[in-house]
């Protein structure tokens, strides 16, 4: 099992690259399962959750032909409409192929997700959705079973909470529907909006992505498409912490600044320099941070995938900062490991309440999720001497080449076996 061995105290200076979004890329290669003609796909990050859903969509019957970065994606027709338990537990996103098998074939069978170290992860509204447009949805042994033998009709679907790839799930699903289909209280992250083009490109008629309120008028069959997704705002996140918890100079290219603008609002108060330079981000923080709350929210309200990187960074703020987390119940997994490095950190329920403290130290840490090592990674670069991260194959699933990246800008960081 890799490790990751950092030693802190290097502020990081120079530019990073970011990669495509995971958590487009994912809705993205599911939407190819929709069409008997080829999709190209391209700036798809090089990332295990990707190779999962590759992996996923060969099993359904469609070709894959993943070219470094670009990927083409032929579902000519498909014998296995299914997402086997093995797969799915890996990654709750094989929840994703439900919506397009059951508008493509008329059924699916879908393991359930089960936890993971996040929270429950359940697919309830995902299924209350699709049976809005006339599935009909069994829950045994595990899997769901979705069958719409004449196809599936327009709705109208309020989503109980805003739920991002419930909302990707049933969009999918829509394009298809015979009639119309209005979606309230949908998801509005980039990420539903980036799939919304693809579709849009692919034939389908969708109005309002991005919104809360989402017009789909159902069409008969949807044509190949060249799309490339949008850049990873919770990678670009990521970099934005670590510029500034090493005190450094970072320029984060390629990203899209207001995708991340309430990061960048929360950064500058906490007293970080962050400016919009074409196309990218910079960052500069040659000081410890004030203590900022934060409490995070669907987009656009500060990402909870960024939650647990933010609080490494609070971790050594001048004062006390309150920490919320409002979108998964079990968030807060890393504070455990960063109290291992020093890290003065209360938890009460939905509340982290941290105490900044001057110092860091490194130890040896665990890696429980994908953002989790993230946030470990940014506490081990400014903590005084060694960190081993253990696990580090929870970051592998998120993100491109960290190590690299992270080195080319001064990390002293190592993958060691
Ligand atoms: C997406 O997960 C992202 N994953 C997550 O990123 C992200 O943390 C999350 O949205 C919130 O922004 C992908 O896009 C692949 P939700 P998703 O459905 O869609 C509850 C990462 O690090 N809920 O918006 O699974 C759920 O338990 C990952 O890249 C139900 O109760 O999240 C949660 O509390 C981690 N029933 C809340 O809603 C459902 O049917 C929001 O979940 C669905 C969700």
């Amino acid at each position: 099992m890799d490790k990751f061995r950092i030693v802190g105290g290097t502020p990081l200076n120079g530019e990073v690259q970011v990669s495509g979004s995971k958590n487009s890329a994912l809705p993205a290669l599911a939407a190819c399962l929709l069409t008997h003609e080829p999709v190209t796909l391209r700036r798809i990050p090089q990332v295990k959750d990707i190779i999962t859903m590759e992996k996923l969509l060969a099993f359904t019957g469609a070709a894959i032909q993943d070219g470094s970065g670009t990927v083409e994606v032929h579902a000519r027709s498909l014998e296995k409409p299914e997402a086997p338990y093995d797969v799915v537990k890996t990654m709750r996103a094989s929840s994703l192929v439900l919506g397009p098998l059951v508008a493509r074939t008329g059924r699916a069978r879908v393991s359930m997700p089960g936890g993971c170290a996040i929270g429950a992860r359940p697919i309830n509204l995902h299924v209350q959705a699709l049976e809005q447009l006339g599935a009909s949805i069994e829950q045994s042994y595990g899997y769901v079973e979705a069958q719409a033998p004449d196809g599936l009709r327009g709705g109208e679907i309020h989503f109980d909470r805003i739920t991002v790839t419930g909302t990707e799930d049933v969009l999918m699903a829509a394009v298809l529907a015979r009639g119309e289909t209005v979606i309230s209280n949908a998801a509005r992250e980039p990420e539903v909006q980036d799939l919304a083009n693809l579709l849009t490109k692919m034939g389908a008629q969708i109005e309002g992505a991005g919104t809360s309120t989402i017009r789909v008028a159902g069409v008969e069959r949807l044509h190949g498409a060249d799309h490339t997704v949008i850049p990873d705002r919770i990678e670009a996140g990521t970099f934005l912490l670590a510029g500034a918890i090493s005190k450094g100079e970072l320029i984060v290219n390629g990203c899209v600044p207001e995708h991340v603008w309430a990061l960048v609002i929360k950064m500058r108060q906490a007293g970080a320099e962050v400016e919009e330079i074409d196309g990218a981000l910079r960052v500069r923080c040659s000081r410890r941070p004030k203590a900022t709350d934060v409490t995070t929210e669907e987009y656009p309200g500060f990402a909870t995938d960024l939650q647990a990187q933010y609080m490494a960074w609070m971790a050594t703020a001048q004062g006390i900062s309150f920490v919320t987390e409002t979108i998964f119940e079990n968030r807060f997994m890393h504070a455990l490991e960063l109290a291992r490095m020093g890290a003065n950190i209360r938890i009460e329920g939905r509340q982290a309440i941290v105490a900044g403290e001057e110092k860091l130290m490194g130890a040896q840490v665990i890696a429980s999720d994908l953002r989790a090592s993230a946030s470990l990674v940014l506490a081990a670069l400014v903590a005084d001497g060694e960190t081993i991260i253990d696990r580090v194959y929870h970051m592998d699933r998120g993100y491109e080449r960290i190590e690299g990246k992270l080195a080319s800008v001064g990390a002293k960081i190592e993958r060691i076996q």
